[in-house]
């Protein structure tokens, strides 16, 4: 399969639980990543990196690194091809401030300083090594007590930094108990599996990519800006992603200067960073110290919320982790609060990373509850339920839909939840390992952005669907074009489906769990365009057997228009087509929010996850043995890859709790574990029992075809039921994440 033709295989459509028809060709290595071209004459890029965290560049030995056999070039600030914008100039919405040479100036370890290229990627490592950069250094500021604070003018991509509702102080004063707590969560890198790479080449004044990004469009607007042409003179590829979690929604700085590399030589280049060298220029998600104040009444009803979060962006960019804006719809409580407060730190600016902001607050917010039910003598799951929020906390909206109260039954039904001691350290299984469960609310934004496609059928009955859609692993190829053959009543095998390529209609960015709501209700409103163009030349033909039933009076599958009334009376797309003396119909279709409903509802996917942990009570080793999560979503594309959406959501929650900090040394700001040996993640021996359930939600107003994203919830209740059941197992609250054993003992 490329990103341009390749006919849908499997015949099925909407609701289906399909395998992921790219999956083969990626088992067999045969699907083309960005980094597996290679146009003719292709030259190498390796980066240099600056190895102090805050400073400038003294010197590099330039004429060492041209010297070796096979380097052909070494790009610097001295020769740099110059950008037609400053790239620091942030006018455009989704723009992050990238280091591509334009001075001498250090603001991150591991920043690149230069380019060297050659004929092999060999040499071209070498090269960069010949470098041999010395530095003016000064003392970096590392880590949220290095700076001064401060409160950002909003957090995320343009939430306020605060929002308040009712009196947070009345209501800790007229509390029957309070609680306080901080929490501290810290700096994580992305690490998705492909590395962010480019193969460049320019052919005169219009530029050719091969380019994993999230969003084909931002990186057009992006590059053309920065290269002063025109952003559909840019042509990327980008057919399949090894993982972005956030990381590839908008244009890396290595992946810039191997644009302007190319530019440089008058060749192909070909720049794939390090491992290493992803730590730093592609975001990640900012360190959180975060305070929780709740106040209850003796019913156990929260009279107050109080959520301040002190975070840290980049000494020269403003991404603000917005870990409070969970707060602003999990719980209902008399009054709540949120508050960001922000340092700058020596290091590359924070960006979204697998549900910025829900991912860290839910830990904290959902221990803060645990820590306060045990006070109250509360099951947890009791206290949840007991602030459930009837209406959005905040805008007082309805929720367009809220299966959270089945979630959370059929969740605790199917792990057992009934009968779990309230008390700590009550159970110990036949080996001796403490035994606890605990449980946590997910939720996240039915989010939906401004996406286009096209569609067609034609006179032979085939068809297809053309958009700009991006999949990062996350299964696109798979249900949008269920949703494809769903919309044009065709099977699979009649469908060619394309997607992945900056020549295809705008499907805007995969993020924000809001790709298949986007491109697939671009995709459902472009097949409806075509369907009911058809429809109209068949029932005013008199020569059809569909003539006079009106276009409400139709259905469209299997090829063939059907009168609703009398489902013996159909005809063949190719038959109404040829009658008609048309080679083809197209139609277009576009998806984007409705203001109407977004003023009237609140939208937002919900969950329960339950936890169970086995701690060694002598090592402080934790296993998370059990894991169920109950989500409602919407309308399901595919039940299969929904399912893989959530495991792969609770896994990265079990990373949260478990596994993943990156290092740095406070005294050079250089990382301690910038590798895949030492940045823990969990592997399939970490996950030995995994259950999804897929609790029915009917949702006519979140958008045409009901959906849902399910991409980012998983990881939002997950880390906060693990830190619950770690308590429950071993009396330790730990407020430090992620809890490694030590902190156990
Ligand atoms: Mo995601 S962090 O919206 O790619």
């Amino acid at each position: 399969m490329t990103s341009t033709s390749e006919p849908v295989r499997h015949g099925s459509s909407i609701g289906q639980p399909l395998t992921r028809r790219d999956g083969p060709l990626k088992v067999k290595g045969q699907a083309r990543f960005a980094a597996d071209n290679l146009p003719p004459g292709t030259l190498h890029a390796a980066l240099c990196v600056a190895k102090i965290a805050r400073g400038r560049v003294k010197s590099l030995d330039v004429a060492a690194a041209e010297a070796h056999p096979g380097v052909v070039k070494v790009m610097t600030p001295e020769n740099a091809p110059k950008l037609a914008k400053d790239p620091d100039l942030k006018d455009v919405p989704f723009t992050f401030k990238i280091d591509v040479l334009q001075n001498d100036k250090v603001r991150y370890a591991n920043q690149p300083i230069a380019v060297v290229i050659a004929e092999t990627l060999e040499a071209a490592t070498e090269g960069a090594r010949l470098l041999a950069p010395t530095y003016e250094e000064e003392a970096p500021r590392i880590g949220l007590d290095a700076g001064e604070v401060f409160t950002p003018s909003s957090v995320g991509v343009g939430a306020p930094a605060e929002q308040v509702d009712g009196d947070v102080e009345a209501g800790l004063a007229s509390a029957a108990k309070t609680f306080t707590g901080t929490y501290e969560t810290p700096a994580q890198y992305h690490n998705a599996m492909e590395p962010h790479a480019a193969v460049a080449s320019w052919d005169g004044d219009k530029l050719n990519l091969f380019m994993p990004t999230q969003g084909l469009a931002i990186a057009q607007g992006r590059l053309g800006a920065l290269f002063g042409i025109k952003p559909t003179d840019i042509h990327i590829e980008s057919p399949y992603l090894g993982g972005g979690f956030g990381s590839k929604g908008v244009p890396a700085g290595p992946q810039v200067l191997a644009c302007m590399a190319a530019k440089l030589v008058g060749k192909p280049v070909k720049l794939v960073p390090t491992r290493s060298q992803m730590y730093g220029p592609m975001g990640h998600r900012g360190p959180t110290r975060q305070t929780l104040r709740l106040g209850v009444d003796e019913g156990g009803k929260l009279t107050a919320l109080d959520h301040h979060i002190l975070t840290a962006s980049s000494s020269f960019d403003d991404f603000f982790e917005p870990a409070g804006r969970v707060t602003t719809t999990l719980y209902a409580s008399k009054a709540t609060a949120i508050r960001h407060e922000a340092v700058r730190l020596d290091t590359g600016t924070p960006l979204f990373m697998r549900a910025p902001g829900e991912a860290s607050g839910s830990v904290a917010i959902e221990s803060a509850l645990d820590e306060l039910a045990f006070d109250l003598n509360m099951d947890p799951l009791e206290f949840r339920l007991a602030n459930y929020a009837e209406v959005e906390p905040f805008t007082g909206k309805p929720f367009s839909s809220k299966a959270l109260r089945e979630c959370y039954a059929r969740g605790a039904q199917a792990f057992g939840w009934a009968g779990r001691p309230l008390k700590p350290r009550q159970t110990r299984d036949k080996d001796g390992f403490l035994v606890g469960t605990g449980v946590g609310t997910a939720t996240f934004p039915a989010l939906i952005f401004e996406g286009m496609a096209r569609a067609e059928i034609r006179a032979d009955g085939s068809g297809t669907v053309e958009i700009g859609a991006l999949d990062m692993g996350q299964g696109a190829w798979t249900a949008l074009a269920q949703i494809a053959a769903d919309g044009l009543g065709l099977d699979m095998e009649t469908l060619t489906f394309r997607m992945g390529s900056s020549d295809l209609p705008n499907a805007g960015i995969a993020g924000g769990s809001g790709h298949t709501a986007t491109a697939g209700n671009a995709i459902h409103a472009a097949a409806k365009d075509v369907i009911d163009q058809l429809t109209a030349l068949a029932v005013n033909d008199q020569a059809s057997p569909l003539f006079g039933a009106g276009n409400a009076g139709v259905t469209a599958a299997n090829g063939r228009l059907t009168r609703r009334d009398d489902t013996s009376r159909s005809e063949s797309f190719a038959d109404i087509l040829n009658r008609a003396g048309k080679s083809k119909i197209e139609g277009k279709g576009k998806a984007g929010a409705d203001p109407a409903a977004q003023n009237s509802y609140a939208m937002h996917a919900h969950g329960a996850v339950f936890a169970e942990v086995k701690v060694d009570p002598d090592l402080g080793q934790v296993r998370v043995s059990r894991l169920v999560g109950a989500f409602a979503a919407g309308r399901i594309i595919n039940p299969h890859l929904v399912r893989s959406q959530y495991y792969g959501g609770m896994i990265w929650g079990i990373s949260f709790a478990l596994h993943e900090r990156a290092e740095m040394d406070p005294r050079t700001g250089r990382f301690l574990n910038d590798n895949l040996a030492e940045y823990h993640v969990p592997v399939n021996a970490d996950i030995p029992a995994m259950e999804a359930i897929l609790i029915p939600e009917e949702d006519s107003v979140v958008n045409a075809l009901g959906v849902k994203g399910v991409g980012e919830i998983g990881i939002t209740g997950t880390a906060g039921a693990i830190a619950n059941a770690v308590w429950h197992a071993t009396g330790v609250r730990v407020r430090d994440i992620p809890i490694t054993l030590d902190k156990l003992l």
